[in-house]
């Protein structure tokens, strides 16, 4: 069952509007939401950052911060998700229905969907690590957002797998940002390096967990740029995201990171974030 527009549907009852602009223009913004055992994991953050993105593009939004978790709550118990479900919730909210024109048109009633399918954790990629491919990022300037319009973010991960590559590494005149859907961290001589939360990366919900479970032990975490050059002397690197959780990175262009397996840093934030989770 979906949640949309104030109805629940099946998803073959769903019908859009030719001119929702979330439909034409990739005018909204949405949440994925990790539900683990049943229950949501970091609701509370992904509502913060939901309201976030809605502010930053002036998209007024008529419900309340109770309203979404009810609907949140009720999208779970529609679809029979129970204390032995892994799943994930899926939020998005457009800017709603009006003749087409590029400005925000007055008056125009925002239009929300959100449904939630069972998935698995990727446990068997977690053990065995990814590669990864680098690709210029090529998105816009404002990737904080988390918008509808993710155009950007399809190529570039398809570029790594027409190369051969799981995960796209993404990067600006040789400044490492993030991956396609995912944040970016390495790790050199035991210490942490990630981009810092500004426009040209999402400040993402695993990131934020895995800096703070990381300080909390003890690592050092360089919250500041760093180059293409600098990566690939790495001794460690991952991906960290609601969907890959915290993922290892063992070869970029065919490269073995460190020594091409999953090393001892990722492994001790894996255990961190699963005792976190669980
Ligand atoms: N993507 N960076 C980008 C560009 C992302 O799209 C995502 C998440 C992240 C990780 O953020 P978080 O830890 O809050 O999930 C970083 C979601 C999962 C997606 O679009 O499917």
């Amino acid at each position: 069952m979906l949640y949309v527009d104030g109805k629940w549907v099946e998803a073959d009852q769903l019908s859009v509007h030719p001119e929702d602009r979330g439909y034409n223009f990739g005018d909204g913004i949405y949440e994925v939401v990790r539900i683990y055992k049943g229950k949501m994991y970091q609701w509370e953050g992904h509502l913060t950052r939901l309201l976030r993105s809605a502010r930053e593009i002036k998209l007024d939004m008529p419900w309340t911060a109770e309203e979404l978790s009810r609907i949140a709550d009720e999208l779970m118990a529609r679809n029979n998700i129970t204390s032995e479900d892994d799943a994930t919730l899926y939020l998005q909210v457009t800017r709603g229905v009006a003749p087409r024109v590029h400005d925000i048109p007055s008056g125009i009633r925002p239009v929300i969907m959100g449904f939630v399918r069972r998935k698995e954790r990727p446990l068997a990629d977690m053990k065995k690590g990814m590669t990864a491919k680098v690709i210029e990022d090529i998105r816009w300037l404002r990737c904080d957002i988390k918008t509808l319009n993710l155009l950007g973010a399809v190529l570039v991960k398809q570029y790594a797998k027409e190369a051969g590559a799981q995960e796209s590494i993404l990067h600006r005149n040789g400044t490492v940002t993030e991956c396609s859907a995912a944040n970016l961290f390495m790790v050199k001589d035991n210490e942490l390096y990630t981009h810092p939360a500004n426009h040209l990366i999402l400040n993402g919900i695993t990131r934020l967990d895995v800096i703070e479970l990381a300080k909390a032990n003890g690592f050092t975490v360089h919250e500041e740029p760093f180059t293409v050059d600098f990566m690939m002397q790495a001794d460690e690197v991952f991906g960290t995201g609601t969907t890959v959780e915290v993922m290892p990175i063992i070869s970029i262009d065919g490269q073995p990171v460190g020594g091409g397996s999953v090393g001892p840093v990722v492994q001790k934030l894996q255990q961190l974030f699963e005792e976190r989770i669980t």
